[in-house]
């Protein structure tokens, strides 16, 4: 049966994900809410994401990390040398989940079917990596949830879940 592909993604205004290798802010609400989603499940990122975690693969599922270095072998990841090959590979049950970066969404993004989307209100102008414009015709929401700043999460966030319209991929 052909997997399902999902992405999650916490994105700033201007659609900023990232700089100098590393998430925008630290947003603890957003990690939990990462974790919650993907956990037990296949998720698939770019060796540059990989490679910005603190300490190495994310527990409790299936690391997937895409390089096309053949000698590329960390220890407790999966890896692939092609994206295809990535989803290919990916084990356990449920949706597969492009975890990032830009590289890989902008890569995947026309064959994901669920967008797990943080919407971070904030706005950093010295961001380098940025998620790829989506058509807001061809998305559907299907549950919004806003938060506003507290005393752990500095910013006010909105996450926010999209379907791919049906009919379309
Ligand atoms: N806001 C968020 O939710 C979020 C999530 C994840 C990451 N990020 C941020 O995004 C930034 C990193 O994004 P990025 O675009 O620079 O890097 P990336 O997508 O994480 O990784 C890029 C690397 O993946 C490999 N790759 C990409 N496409 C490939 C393909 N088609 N086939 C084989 N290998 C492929 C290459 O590895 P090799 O060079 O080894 O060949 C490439 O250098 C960081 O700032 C990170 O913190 C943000």
């Amino acid at each position: 049966m052909k997997k399902k592909i999902s992405a999650i993604v916490v994105v700033a205004e201007n659609g900023a994900i990232g700089k100098n290798g590393y998430l925008l802010c630290h947003l603890p609400a957003d990690l939990k809410h990462f974790k919650d989603i993907t956990m037990g499940h296949s998720i698939v990122m770019g060796r540059k994401t990989f490679e910005s975690f603190p300490k190495g693969p994310l527990p409790g599922r299936q690391n997937i990390v895409v390089t096309r270095n053949r000698k590329y072998r960390p220890e407790g990841v999966t890896v692939a040398h092609t994206i295809d090959a990535a989803l290919r590979k990916a084990e356990l049950p449920g949706e597969v989940f492009i975890i990032g970066g830009a590289q890989l969404y902008a890569a995947t993004i026309d064959r994901v079917s669920t967008l797990y989307l943080t919407r971070l209100h904030a706005t950093f102008d010295d961001a380098d990596a940025f998620f790829p414009d989506i058509d807001p015709e061809q998305w559907r929401v299907v549950s919004e949830e806003a938060h506003e700043p507290d005393e752990r999460n500095r910013y006010a966030y909105t996450f926010v879940t999209l379907e791919r319209v049906e009919g379309d991929k």
